[in-house]
């Protein structure tokens, strides 16, 4: 790898990952880099993580992204402790997320955390010694999906300037979108297409925190996007986000992606899903060579490699046995003490968070763990 790279990579070692703004671009694109060089010369980094172990600690179910941490980490050679059912944790008997990363910092190396609580990892973090990755939090954000996203673009564009990104379905709750939209924010003429129904459209306190950086327009028809995209980016509709059950059901099938949409779409265009798919994406697409959701969850697993690579601040040939000591977060930790009106942030769940906001460029006060405006 180019010495740039290299120095870009360097600069991660005890970094924790809450949202794809943590990076730089350039911080992200080197990580990519690497991704490419550990899927071009796997033996190189099969030994690199031999006395590191992996923390993945799950509050919510998932397949993707916590066994491709997983297994991640036993293809760098690590091991890997953690759990996937809370209930088998003391966090049951009333432990706080605080105490939780305290503990499991004195464990392991770097730890895992995806939680239904808006905010958990970061209050992780705060408490953590070593690097904490946010593996998905409630509706807020969902960084390494975003690289397993953002890699898969890559591998296959070569670029990310220049994309017209249509995202579709459940673009409120979705937290993959929000993450991809902040991290694809950063790049020249990209124009992102929303296709949503009113009730589930792009929360306008993340577009107006992004503000001018995205160009953006809305439709409620597919057909009328699908011409346009060079990404179609499909979500689910998330029963498990909804207060209302009937809201749901009613909103559940709103789109859904079948060969005569796909036939509207350019030749190039790249489909890509977060998976778990329910109904949005009728199977016989996936037959199509358009249709990269697969390709784009192994990815997941190859960046999610030289994520754990680089936030251990490790280079092929040299075993480190020290433990790898967690930076500051970016985002600052102290601010004012304002109660959050978000029920699901951190802040109204864990006795030991203090609600702390930050204020935004444009003058209002946000919360430090969720990002919601504070009113
Ligand atoms: N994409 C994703 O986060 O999948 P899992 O919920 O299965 O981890």
């Amino acid at each position: 790898m180019e010495k740039k790279i290299e120095e870009k990579i360097s600069a991660l070692k005890g970094r924790c990952l809450m949202e794809p703004f943590d990076f730089t671009r350039e911080e992200l694109e080197a990580l990519f880099c690497l991704g490419d060089d550990i899927i071009d010369h796997p033996q190189t980094y099969a030994h690199i993580c031999d006395n590191k172990i992996l923390a993945t600690l799950f509050y919510e179910p998932s397949t993707r992204t916590r066994l491709s941490f997983e297994t991640a980490m036993l293809r760098l050679g690590g091991r890997v402790i953690g759990f996937a059912d809370p209930k088998a944790s003391s966090v049951s008997k009333g432990e706080t997320i605080g105490d939780t990363a305290r503990i499991i910092s004195g464990y392991a190396d770097i730890i895992a955390m995806r939680h239904w609580v808006e905010g958990a990892p970061q209050a992780a973090a705060m408490k953590s010694s070593v690097p904490v990755i946010n593996a998905g939090d409630g509706g807020h954000q969902h960084p390494t999906q975003t690289l397993a996203d953002l890699m898969t673009i890559h591998r296959v564009k070569g670029k990310f300037s220049g994309l017209t990104i249509g995202m579709c379905g459940d673009l409120k709750y979705g937290r993959t979108v929000h993450s991809l939209l902040k991290a694809m924010s950063r790049y020249e003429d990209v124009k992102f297409v929303f296709i949503a129904p009113d009730e589930l459209a792009m929360p306008r306190e993340l577009l107006s925190e992004l503000g001018d950086s995205v160009s953006w327009t809305e439709t409620k028809s597919m057909e009328e996007a699908m011409p346009l995209l060079d990404v179609l980016y499909m979500t689910r509709v998330q029963q498990e986000r909804f207060a209302d059950q009937a809201q749901y059901e009613r909103l559940k099938d709103s789109y859904i992606l079948d060969r005569e949409k796909m036939a509207l779409g350019k030749a190039d265009m790249m489909v890509l899903h977060p998976l778990p798919r329910v109904n949005e994406i009728a199977f016989d697409v996936d037959e199509d060579s358009r249709a990269l959701y697969f390709d784009q969850a192994v990815n997941g697993m190859y960046i999610r490699m030289a994520l754990i690579v680089a936030l251990l601040g490790l280079k092929p040939g040299e075993l480190c046995w020290e433990k790898t000591k967690k930076k500051p977060l970016t985002a600052p930790q102290e601010g004012k003490e304002m109660p959050c009106n978000n029920p699901k942030c951190v802040t109204n769940h864990d006795r030991e968070v203090r609600p702390l906001a930050r204020l935004a460029d444009d003058g209002v006060w946000v919360c430090q763990y969720c990002d919601t405006v504070i009113e």
